[in-house]
């Protein structure tokens, strides 16, 4: 079974995702840890992703894998665990740019693929109900007020230690979902047969609830 869950920046898209695949018992894939994770190596090995060659050595050269370590659904790129680099402010700021690019788009749609279909999943991003799995069994976007995303947002980036105005962040956020949205290639949108979800007023366990009160009752 693919459950397609889309939205744009920090509207609960991990949390509620996560939280169906555990009650569902169907795995979990978070796209987006996908993109930060070749974000972190566009930074950390100063690649020119307007390069086409840079582009293509950088494509040609890395493995992404999950892996369960301590209970946590892990991202390796290149062998490394990257799941907590991939939070970092740097990452969050520039991953918009280096997701727009198709390339990059194209190689990570086929990973996804490949992993979706093997045991059937939980998947989350930007345009996986549009453009991944078009044909995923359920289809949610989740939606939610500026102000609750960023307040959210705070109290995570207060987990990794990082401190952040609110106005910032709120500025932050906006600005992604506009580049994601407008981006030309597999633009942030939500798909026609969607189920949509504003999360605004809603605890995390509502959240999740509805998706799966939804999936069983179909059933
Ligand atoms: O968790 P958060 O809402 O901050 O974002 P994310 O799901 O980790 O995604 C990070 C970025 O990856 C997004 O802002 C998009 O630019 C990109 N992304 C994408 O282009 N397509 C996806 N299917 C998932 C993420």
């Amino acid at each position: 079974m693919i459950i397609a869950i889309d939205g744009p920046a920090a509207s609960g898209k991990s949390t509620t995702a996560k939280g169906v695949s555990r009650i569902l018992r169907i795995p979990y894939l978070d796209t987006g840890s996908m993109y930060r994770a070749i974000t972190h190596i566009v930074i950390t090995k100063n690649i020119d992703i307007t390069q086409p060659v840079e582009l293509k050595i950088l494509l040609s050269d890395i493995q992404i894998r999950f892996e369960i370590v301590n209970g946590e659904n892990c991202i390796f790129i290149n062998n490394e665990n990257v799941s907590s680099l991939i939070r970092s402010t740097e990452v969050t700021l520039f991953v918009s740019a280096v997701s727009a690019i198709p390339e990059i788009r194209k190689s990570m749609v086929e990973l996804q693929r490949a992993i979706g279909k093997e045991n059937g999943c939980v998947i989350e991003g930007r345009d996986i109900g549009t453009v991944v799995f078009p044909n995923a069994d359920y289809k949610f976007f989740l939606v939610a007020d500026v102000k609750v995303r960023a307040e959210r947002r705070l109290v995570d980036l207060e987990k990794l230690g990082e401190t952040k105005s609110l106005d910032d962040l709120m500025f932050e956020i906006e600005k992604r979902d506009l580049l994601d949205s407008s981006r030309e290639h597999s633009p942030l949108r939500q798909a026609k047969d969607a189920i949509e979800i504003d999360t605004s007023l809603l605890s995390i366990s509502e959240q999740i609830e509805k998706i799966v009160k939804h999936i069983t009752n179909k059933e």
